[in-house]
């Protein structure tokens, strides 16, 4: 290294061209004890700390953060090999963007919401890192009930759901402490805990119970490092909603072992007609809950991320240490758009009953013609949905013996029909696949006739092992 010097500021506002000390200008060999002062590089000066800090090749590394993050979507679909019939035009039922096709605009009057929040001028700066007060009082009122009482300072505004699961993990765990997950599930939760150190349980629910949680099996999970359980209701991937009853069963065991929840309830009241989705919170009398939700899939902008915490403490368990812990994590990075935070109350208050109706018609419509069309395809084997924008199809891979997995199974589909659907080892829970329900009815009546042409195709009477299963 040539012998130059360097001019160092300390009074920790960054550097300028003159060292610094409390204001007060350094020469020669001036030090404060806390680092370098005027320090010269050829060795001369301070040559232990010089020798300390110098690197003889260049080596920079991704932390072990990012190196700890994966997302299992990203790593399945794209080793997958994607080539479409090129005979068949893309169907793509893979993608949980209900935006994709068109055929879901998001209402007039949540656009005008916009459009006013943008001509009031009032929402260029900087929001607090929780979010304003008037929009986090919207965000109250809306979800406010008298099981479940919400104030503006229960709400913490962030960047989608997504950001709301992030801060709750993290003010809620601790790296080497295990939170317990959905199986099938959303996989987001464990890219965030396995990045921060954090184990990750999953506890299995139930295709042939219209995937309800095996409670023994989730109990048996919990030991005392477990500091969170997760609930996802409605389901992604499942299309399922619990029942109150079911969910009173997941609270005792979580009362039992005084185990906090989060909530993901990103698709409240995307529930089917005849079913009904009460919050976690509404039916707690002692289990703290942090639900998180957002405008994504019920409003149809998921692009806006406006996401919330919904703090429900039951007696004081999270008390003010906890709601601190939330704030400090919101000061890390200013999360909800300040914009989408100016209309947040137009948004909530003026959005009309038909325009959530017209969704679930319509999730309703693909529902049925998914469910029928494809119960009665050889090989496969749908399962009931009840909310969300999803529904799973088991595939009885024995009656399949060219395929080995999901995955491969799942990849044929495109190559063959242009069909695409997730495989649900995406999710932790292999033989399944997903199909997204908020396509144009007309490209869900093709694609399921796509996927039966190619069941009938593949399938086989005999199994893998040369059983006869069916007549
Ligand atoms: C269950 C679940 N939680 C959270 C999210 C993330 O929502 P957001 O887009 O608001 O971050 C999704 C998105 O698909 C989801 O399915």
């Amino acid at each position: 290294m040539d012998n130059k010097s360097y001019l160092v500021k300390m009074n920790g506002n960054g550097v300028c061209g003159k060292s610094t000390l409390n204001g007060k200008s350094l020469s020669g060999n001036a030090v404060n004890g806390n680092g370098l002062g005027h320090v010269t590089t050829n060795g001369s000066s301070y040559p232990a700390k010089v020798a300390k800090s110098r690197r003889l090749k260049w080596e920079v590394k991704p932390s072990e953060m990012a190196n700890n993050t994966l997302n299992p979507i990203r790593s399945i679909v794209d080793e997958m090999k994607l080539t479409p019939n090129p005979d068949k035009p893309m169907i793509a039922l893979s993608i949980g963007d209900p935006t994709v096709f068109g055929n879901l605009p998001t209402d007039d009057s949540v656009l005008q919401a916009m459009k006013d929040a943008i001509d009031s001028h009032k929402y260029n700066g900087y929001a607090p890192s929780v979010g304003y007060v008037k929009s986090r009082e919207a965000v109250a009122n809306f979800y406010s009930c008298p099981e479940a009482p919400l104030e503006a300072e229960d709400v913490i505004l962030t960047s989608g759901c997504s950001h709301a699961i992030d801060l709750a993990i993290s003010v809620l765990c601790n790296p080497g402490d295990n939170i317990l997950v959905p199986r099938p599930g959303f996989s987001l939760y464990k890219t965030l805990a396995v990045s921060m150190g954090i184990k990750v349980k999953f506890y299995d629910l139930l295709p042939e119970k219209e995937w309800e949680v095996d409670l023994q099996h989730m109990e048996s999970l919990i030991d005392e490092s477990t500091s969170c359980l997760i609930v996802t209701n409605p389901s992604n991937p499942c299309g399922s909603v619990f029942s109150k009853d079911h969910l009173q069963k997941i609270l005792k065991v979580a009362s039992r072992h005084r185990v906090p929840i989060l909530a993901d309830e990103i698709y409240s009241d995307m529930v089917l007609p005849g079913c009904s989705s009460p919050s976690m919170a509404s039916l707690s009398s002692d289990v703290p809950i942090m639900s998180c939700g957002g405008l994504a899939k019920r409003w149809l902008v998921p692009g806006w991320r406006m996401g919330w915490v919904l703090i429900h403490d039951r007696n004081n368990v999270f008390g003010s240490a906890i709601r601190q812990g939330l704030v400090k994590l919101s000061q890390r990075i200013l999360g909800a758009c300040s914009l989408v935070q100016g209309a947040l109350e137009g948004i909530l208050n003026n959005t009309p009953q038909s325009f959530y109706s017209n969704t679930i018609s319509l999730l309703k419509t693909n529902s049925e013609i998914c469910f029928n069309e494809l119960s009665s395809v050889p090989g496969l084997n749908p399962v009931r949905t009840s909310g969300a924008m999803y529904l799973m199809v088991g595939i009885d891979l024995d009656h399949f013996p060219g395929f080995e997995n999901d995955v491969d199974f799942t990849e044929r589909m495109v190559t063959e029909q242009s069909v695409f659907c997730l495989p649900t080892s995406a999710f932790e829970f292999p033989n399944f696949f997903r199909v997204v329900l908020t396509v144009p009815e007309q490209m869900m009546v093709e694609a399921c006739v796509r996927i039966r042409q190619f069941c009938l195709c593949h399938y086989q009477h005999h199994s893998r092992h040369g059983n006869q299963l069916d007549q």
